[in-house]
């Protein structure tokens, strides 16, 4: 028996999963911490996260799965795939120990360093710029940056490496020449050799040392074969491959990515990079996503399960008779050039609204925020995505179906399962993604139908958002310039 070990590092959880190598079934999943893991914001519009609680994190997490499977099944594991969430910067010594902790993704302090580069966006580069003019000692300290993905598996392998998908969400990789990109390497005056070597999306990535086998009970010497940031990896896991094709997640951010071929000029507020194969991911990403569902949920219904506030949710009527939210409350919102609005609720009535209301606003807002980027993605006919997160959401789902026209197809996969079949290809076990994903079934279809009040209901939210932003604009005459 061989098995694949999938991790999804995601900014709640890091969850992993156990794959059969031959029958490509997941055996068994298990996540750590059980509540959403705390992000710190020592400022506002900052967010960090410590690279060792990752580590930590991951070590219960596989603990709990080996309680779930048979004794020594760990043993058995062939190959590891990682997702990961994306962007991040890990700041590493000589002596491959973190500087501080890590800048993730919905951090925003690194906005006028990206509108002022080359390629304007808020992701590692930036983040980076940041460190070096605020923190000069401790950036001519660094020895490599890392990914929060390559963090692992460098504590994985001992290996210090990164990807080119992985250099393109750091904004550092050069489409033309396929290689580092020099232009922005020296626009923001970073030394060439803070970059890690470079390792294949698939294939060998390094080898698990004896010092990590021995802590997580899993064999030394397996390779870890796959990893890739947590969208082009959920596109991946949904056999998102060729160009039109689009898969979604709506975990802490939610994300419509499509797969494009060729030069795709991406229109402003969405965003490209490369995607797992060799076509580009054109990607829309709402930052304010399952964080927003879960922050309403402590406000309104701490005790209550998602399901529960999901049958709370839909006894509100479509549209919550006037209650709108923006959901934009988790750092600078790419899709609005990277102003961070926060997140905002209109239109309360004392007399009429309540717990229901507010649960089923939270969600409309975020399907609303994800329709209000895809439209500018043009024609989007079927959106595939696994069955979890918001997804799980019956209103929700069909909110997004509604008034985006588009059928959602939901499958019995997540991140994790689809790192481990990452894995199996990138050790050669799988020879094609259609061996790989064989198994994947689609568990739910939501087809769009037709409802002039959901359609209302956005119109309302899309114009409670741009008076928002003009009174933001008039309160920031600094900002704004990509
Ligand atoms: C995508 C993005 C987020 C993070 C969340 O560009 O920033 O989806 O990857 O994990």
């Amino acid at each position: 028996m061989k098995y694949l070990l999938g991790i999804d590092l995601g900014s709640s959880s890091v969850k992993v999963a156990l794959v059969d190598a031959d029958s490509g079934e997941c055996k068994a999943t298990a996540h750590w911490p059980e509540t959403e893991a705390p992000i710190k914001a020592l400022q506002p519009g900052w967010a960090e996260q410590k690279a060792d609680d990752w580590w930590c994190y991951f070590k219960e997490a596989l603990r709990k799965l080996a309680h779930l499977t048979p004794p020594s099944t760990l043993h058995s594991v062939a190959a590891i795939g990682i997702s990961y969430q994306m962007h991040g910067l890990v700041c590493m010594d000589k002596d491959l120990q973190p500087l501080r902790d890590a800048i993730i993704w919905c951090d925003s302090r690194g906005v006028p360093y990206g509108e002022h580069a080359p390629l304007p966006g808020n992701f590692t580069a930036a983040k980076l710029a940041w460190v070096k003019e605020h923190e000069p000692t401790l950036f001519d300290r660094i020895r490599y940056i890392l990914l929060p993905g390559d963090y692992l598996a460098l504590r994985l392998t001992g290996t210090p490496a990164t990807t080119a998908c992985g250099l393109s969400e750091m904004m550092l990789w050069d489409f033309d020449t396929k290689c580092v990109s020099s232009a922005m390497m020296t626009h923001f005056g970073f030394p060439e050799d803070i970059i890690s070597p470079l390792v294949p999306t698939f294939g060998e990535q390094g080898r698990v040392s004896r010092e990590a086998a021995a802590e997580l009970g899993i064999p030394a010497g397996i390779p870890v074969a796959y990893r890739a940031g947590d969208q082009p990896n959920n596109a991946l896991s949904l056999g998102v491959l060729n160009p039109g094709e689009v898969a979604a997640t709506a975990g802490t951010s939610g994300v419509v990515y499509g797969v494009a071929s060729g030069e795709w000029q991406a229109a402003s507020g969405l965003n490209v990079f490369l995607h797992v194969n060799h076509y580009l991911g054109v990607m829309h990403c709402v930052n304010g996503c399952g964080i927003m569902n879960a922050w309403i949920k402590r406000q309104v219904a701490p005790t209550a399960t998602y399901d529960e506030i999901n049958t709370l949710a839909a006894q509100a009527p479509i549209g919550c008779d006037g209650l709108t939210i923006l959901p934009f409350g988790n750092g600078a919102e790419r899709v609005l050039l990277n102003r961070n609005i926060g997140s905002s609720i209109h239109g309360i009535d004392l007399n009429r609204h309540g717990q229901a209301h507010l649960l089923r606003a939270a969600q409309e807002g975020v399907a609303f925020a994800l329709i209000y980027g895809m439209e500018k993605m043009g024609d989007v006919h079927v959106i595939r995505a696994g069955k979890a997160n918001m997804f799980l959401s019956p209103l929700f789902r069909q909110t997004l179906s509604n008034v985006s026209g588009a059928t959602i197809e939901l499958y019995d996969t997540d991140g994790s399962v689809g790192a481990a079949r990452g894995a199996g290809l990138g050790a050669g076990i799988y020879h094609t993604p259609d061996e790989a994903f064989a198994s994947l079934q689609c568990l739910l279809r939501v087809e769009p139908e037709h409802s002039g009040t959901t359609r209302e209901a956005y119109a309302r939210w899309k114009s409670i958002l741009d008076t928002n932003i003009h009174t933001f604009d008039a309160s920031n005459t600094n900002t704004i310039t990509q």
